[in-house]
C-alpha cells in the first residue's frame, strides 16, 4: 500500500507503521499539482495500483470558517479556490492519472472517494466544502459509467460526523453532545468504521455497486 500525506509525514510513518505485511511505502506530495508525480510514485514503488481511495482534502476548520454573512469577500474567494482545488480538482487529477494507469495494463480496480454527508445536509459554515463533497459525489457517479467498459468500479462513502484527530477539540467543547445527539445511535462515527466501508467498496466483490454513494452516518441523515 502506498500511504500519501500532504504535509503530515511524521503521522504518515505513524500509519504505515500500522499496515500488516510489508512492501508499503509513503508518498508526499500537495494536491492537485502534484497528483501525476504521486501516482507514478506508486505504480513504480508498489508495481500497480489497483485501488485508489481519494481521502485527501482541505476539511472545515476555523481557520477557514466562510459563512456568507461574516466572510470578508476575499476570504470568500480563497476558501472557495483551496477547497474545490483539493477536494474536487485534486482527487479528479489523481483518478485520471490511475484509471489511465490501470486501461494501459488492462486490469480491472476501484476506486472510493470519500466524500461526505454535508453534500445532503448541507454547510452553511463551510458552503464551499458542501459544495467541493456534493461535485465529488457527482464526478465519481460519471466516472462509475465512462470507467464500467475497462472493469474499473468508482463508488464513494458520505460520512457524517466522524471522531478523527481533526474534530478532537469540537467533541471535547460545549457542542460535543449536540453533535454526538445528531445519530440516534447518540455517538459520532469512528475512522475504523469509515474505513471499514472502503474496504468493502474497494473490494472486486462490490464491484456491482459502483456508482453508489454510501451514507456512513448512523442514520444521522436519511436521503430520500
Ligand atoms: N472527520 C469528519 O467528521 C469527516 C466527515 C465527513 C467526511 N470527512 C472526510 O474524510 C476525509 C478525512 O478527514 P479528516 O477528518 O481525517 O481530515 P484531516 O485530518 O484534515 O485529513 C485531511 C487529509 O488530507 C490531506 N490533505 C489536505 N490538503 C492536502 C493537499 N493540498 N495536498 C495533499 N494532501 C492534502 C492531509 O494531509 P497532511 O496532513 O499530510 O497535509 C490529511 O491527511 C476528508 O476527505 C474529509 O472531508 C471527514
Amino acid at each position: 500500500m502506498a500511504v500519501h500525506y500532504g504535509a503530515s509525514r511524521p503521522e504518515a510513518e505513524e500509519t504505515l507503521g500500522l499496515l500488516a505485511g510489508g512492501g508499503h511505502m509513503l508518498i508526499g506530495g500537495g494536491l492537485p499539482d502534484d497528483a501525476e508525480r504521486i501516482v507514478a510514485a506508486a505504480v513504480e514503488g508498489l508495481g500497480g495500483v489497483d485501488v485508489l481511495v481519494n481521502n485527501a482534502a482541505t476539511a472545515p476548520a476555523p481557520a477557514n470558517r466562510h459563512e456568507i454573512t461574516d466572510v470578508s469577500y476575499a476570504d470568500w474567494q480563497r476558501s472557495w479556490r483551496g477547497m474545490l482545488d483539493v477536494n474536487l480538482l485534486g482527487a479528479a487529477d489523481v483518478t485520471y492519472c490511475v484509471a489511465r494507469h490501470l486501461i494501459a495494463r488492462g486490469a480491472p480496480g476501484s476506486i472510493v472517494n470519500v466524500g461526505s454527508r454535508g453534500a445532503f445536509r448541507g454547510e452553511p459554515e463551510f458552503p464551499a466544502y458542501g459544495a467541493s463533497k456534493a461535485a465529488l459525489h457527482a464526478f465519481g457517479q460519471s466516472m462509475a459509467v465512462a470507467l464500467a467498459p475497462h472493469g474499473i468500479s468508482v463508488t464513494s462513502v458520505a460520512p457524517g460526523f466522524v471522531a478523527t484527530e481533526r474534530q478532537a477539540a469540537k467533541l471535547a467543547g460545549d457542542g460535543g453532545d449536540a453533535v454526538r445527539g445528531q445519530s440516534p445511535f447518540g455517538r459520532v462515527g469512528t475512522p475504523e468504521e469509515v474505513a471499514a466501508a472502503i474496504v468493502h467498496l474497494a473490494d472486486p466483490a462490490s464491484a456491482w455497486a459502483s456508482g453508489a454513494i454510501l451514507d456512513v452516518n448512523g442514520a444521522s441523515y436519511l436521503r430520500t
